[in-house]
C-alpha cells in the first residue's frame, strides 16, 4: 500500500498545491509526497477553471503518485472514493460521487479532484476539501451548488483521513474502483445533460446508466441511443 503524507510539505500560501508538487515531482520527490496549503492564490481547478477557498477553510491538499501502470488507469475515479471514506470516517455524513469525481453531499459539491499526470512517470492527486466554508463565501457564479463537511473537522484530521484513504484506494484494481463506484454514483438513473463531450455527441441529454470498464459515463439518449462520454461537462437535467 502507498503511505501518502511523509515528505510533506507544508505552505501558509502558496500559487496552487498543484503546481508546487509537479515541481517536486519533476525533481524526483517520492511517491507519497504531500503538498498541503492554508491558502491558494492560483487554485486550480478542471476544465481550465479556478479554484477558491477563504484562508484556513478547505484541506488543499496535492500527493504525488509514482511509477503508474495500468493498475492506475482509474485513479481519477479511485481518488473521490478515498475522500468521500475519508468524510464519512470524521463526520456523520454520506458523501457520493458525481463522475467523475466531484465528491457530493446531500447533492452539494463538497470536494474537487484534479489529476494531473505525466504518465507513466507520475500523477499529482490535487484535492480542494471544503471544512468550514460558509455558504456566504462561496463564489456566485458557481455552475453547481457547494457546501462544506462542517462538525467541526479540522484541516489536520482531514489531512491524516485522506492520507489513510487515499493509500487505500490508489492501489486497488480497476474492477474494485468501479464496484465501489456504482455504490456511490450520483448520476446513476438521473437525467442529465452534457456539454464539450468531443465529436461524436458534443452536447446532447439522455439518462445515465452508470460508468463502463474504462470509466466512461455510459448514458441512454433521449433518441434511443446509448454513448459512453469520456470528456465533457455533466449536469443534472433540472
Ligand atoms: C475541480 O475543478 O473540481 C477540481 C478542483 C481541485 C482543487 C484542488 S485544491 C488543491 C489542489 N491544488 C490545486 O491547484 N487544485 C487542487
Amino acid at each position: 500500500m502507498t503511505a501518502f503524507g511523509s515528505p510533506r510539505r507544508h505552505f501558509r500560501v502558496v500559487d496552487s498545491t498543484n503546481e508546487r508538487a509537479r515541481e517536486l515531482a519533476l525533481e524526483g520527490a517520492p511517491s507519497g509526497t504531500v503538498v498541503t496549503a492554508e491558502e491558494q492564490t492560483s487554485g486550480r481547478g478542471r476544465k481550465g477553471r479556478t479554484w477558491v477557498a477563504p484562508p484556513g477553510t478547505a484541506l488543499l491538499y496535492s500527493a504525488i503518485q509514482r511509477p503508474l501502470g495500468l493498475e492506475h488507469g482509474l485513479l481519477p475515479l479511485a481518488v473521490p472514493l478515498a475522500v468521500c471514506e475519508a468524510v464519512e470516517s470524521m463526520a456523520s455524513l454520506e458523501c457520493r460521487v458525481k463522475w467523475p469525481n466531484d465528491v457530493w453531499i446531500e447533492e452539494r459539491k463538497a470536494a474537487g479532484v484534479l489529476v494531473e499526470a505525466r504518465s507513466p512517470e507520475w500523477a499529482v492527486i490535487g484535492i480542494g476539501l471544503n471544512l468550514s466554508i460558509e455558504p456566504a463565501e462561496f463564489p456566485s457564479n458557481l455552475r453547481w451548488p457547494a457546501t462544506s463537511v462542517g462538525q467541526g473537522i479540522t484541516a489536520s484530521a482531514a489531512l491524516r483521513a485522506v492520507n489513510e484513504r487515499l493509500g487505500h484506494w490508489v492501489d486497488q484494481s480497476p474492477g474494485r474502483v468501479l464496484e465501489e463506484f456504482a455504490t456511490r454514483d450520483a448520476l446513476r438513473g438521473r437525467e442529465i445533460r452534457w456539454e464539450d463531450a468531443g465529436s461524436r455527441s458534443p452536447s446532447g441529454s439522455g439518462r445515465a446508466e452508470g460508468i463502463d470498464d474504462r470509466g466512461n459515463l455510459v448514458v441512454a439518449t433521449d433518441d434511443g441511443k446509448r454513448l459512453s462520454l469520456g470528456a465533457g461537462e455533466v449536469q443534472l437535467a433540472l
